[in-house]
């Protein structure tokens, strides 16, 4: 990320109109590229976010001997089979993303080369301990900073012992580099998981030709069972739209009177849909439409229509299937009547940033009445929001995200120290909200 984007924001002077399409979603963007350049032949992947997050996994994987070709309407990717990477011929730089640099530490885990991940300053302050612990019990040897932070090396090794792991913290991230690592080691991985997490992984690698057992455990979790090694066949891979990217210009249309917008193919994979679950709780007009299947994946079109939404309590539980839509569900809640309780929200201190507390601050330098009990984020909805303050987004596009809609919703003008981590996962978030009428002016 090079230099920093200020950017000012006023409220939304008429309704928000029209159709929309956004990005490809992140989280099935970076599984594509891997699990293409571990495949034996040429993948052709349509509709792939072209985020800065995706940009270093295509250029960590091709630094790793895969072969790309970026065409108008899709990516070819030439993959060179499980356990045939190539030793990368410097750093690997996963810039913002911790999804890319857990995923791939499992991958790397158990191939038999030597390399070296970085990231940027957000990447470098995240644990990856909770990938490089169960990782080193293949075999492989990780050298991590103190607090076992990036940058790190990872000795891999070409003889990995498969594991068999329960997850200490529901998380899709840690359960894929499992999983990934599995892939060149003989005999049976498995891991259990307390709660399911979004399945992209088990989805593709299935798609891929791997026999994947999924069932479900005593205590409403899952055990994930294969046998390795893989040998994963290229197929065509059709990235749906993101329901993550989705639900900024959802929430703005919902808060900004007058507003109907259509958001079109967006994937509404179960376990990603906790946000809209939560939104059609507090009263909001959402209608899906054109529900399909499409690459393996559930897809349909979001039909918005502004509305009065009321104070709600999101369970502990629904945490992981919409771990990333807080900070702008958090804007809904200010504006909502009652009060919200966000509840079990531990993980989102070892997001891009510490999100609980950005989020907070987020509300509170405009106006909004927020705390927090133990791991839980109680707002008081109220009918208007001052605005007016500095939201502070720590290199964290979501709460960059956030602060624009929130600044379209309050009264005054809102400052956002920083939008330019958006590309990583939103480019274009500007246009496409002044395209249904936002004016925001850059
Ligand atoms: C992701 C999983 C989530 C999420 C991240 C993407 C993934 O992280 O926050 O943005 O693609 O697997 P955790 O699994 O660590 O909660």
């Amino acid at each position: 990320m090079t230099q920093s984007r200020p950017l000012t924001v006023s409220a939304a002077q008429t309704g928000l109109k029209g159709q929309v399409t956004v990005p490809g979603d992140k989280s099935i963007s970076h599984r594509a590229l891997m699990l293409a350049a571990l495949a034996q032949g040429t993948t052709k992947i349509y509709g792939l976010l072209e985020g800065e997050d995706v940009i270093c996994t295509s250029k960590a994987v091709e630094a790793l001997g895969a072969k790309l070709q970026r065409n108008k309407d899709f990516w070819l990717v030439e993959g060179c089979g499980v356990g045939h990477l190539k030793e990368p011929g410097d750093v690997l730089n996963m810039g913002n993303s911790g999804t890319a640099a857990r995923l791939l530490a499992g991958v790397l885990a158990t191939h038999p080369i030597v390399s070296m991940m970085t990231g940027d300053g957000s990447l470098r302050t995240r644990p990856m301990g909770r990938v490089s612990d169960p990782l080193s019990e293949t075999g492989a040897k990780f050298v991590t900073r103190d607090g076992k932070r990036l940058p790190m090396t990872i000795i891999g090794t070409g003889d990995g012992k498969p594991l068999h792991y329960k997850l200490p913290v529901a998380s899709a991230q840690v359960k894929s580099a499992i999983m990934l690592a599995g892939l060149n080691c003989t005999g049976q991985t498995c891991v259990e998981e307390p709660v399911a997490t979004r399945d992209h992984t088990e989805n593709m690698l299935r798609h891929f030709g791997l026999d994947v057992s999924v069932t479900e455990s005593d205590n409403g979790g899952r055990f994930i069972r294969f046998e390795g090694p893989a040998s994963l066949k290229a197929r065509d891979i059709i990235v749906p739209g993101d329901p993550s990217s989705a639900a900024f210009p959802v929430v703005a249309a919902l808060l900004i009177p007058n507003s109907e917008v259509v958001i079109e193919n967006i994937g509404l994979n179960l376990l990603r849909t906790g946000i809209f679950t939560t939104l059609l709780e507090m009263g909001a007009s959402i209608e899906i439409k054109n529900e399909r299947i499409e690459g393996g994946e559930k897809v349909g079109d979001l039909h918005v229509k502004a509305s009065t939404l009321h104070g709600v309590t999101v369970p502990a539980e629904r945490a992981p299937s919409m771990i990333d839509e807080y900070p702008i569900l958090s804007v809904a809640c200010a504006l909502a009547q009652g009060t919200s309780r966000l509840q079990g929200l531990a993980e989102l201190r070892v997001k891009e940033s510490d999100r609980l507390a950005s989020t907070v601050a987020l509300l509170e330098s405009n106006g909004a009445t927020v705390s927090v009990e133990n791991d839980d984020i109680i707002i008081q909805g109220q009918t208007h929001l001052a605005g007016g303050g500095l939201v502070k987004t720590h290199m964290d596009h979501r709460l960059a995200m956030s602060g624009i809609i929130l600044g379209l919703v309050a009264q005054k003008a809102v400052k956002i120290d920083d939008t330019a981590f958006i590309e990583t996962s939103f480019p274009g978030f500007v246009t496409l909200m002044n395209n249904l009428g936002a004016g925001i002016k850059v």
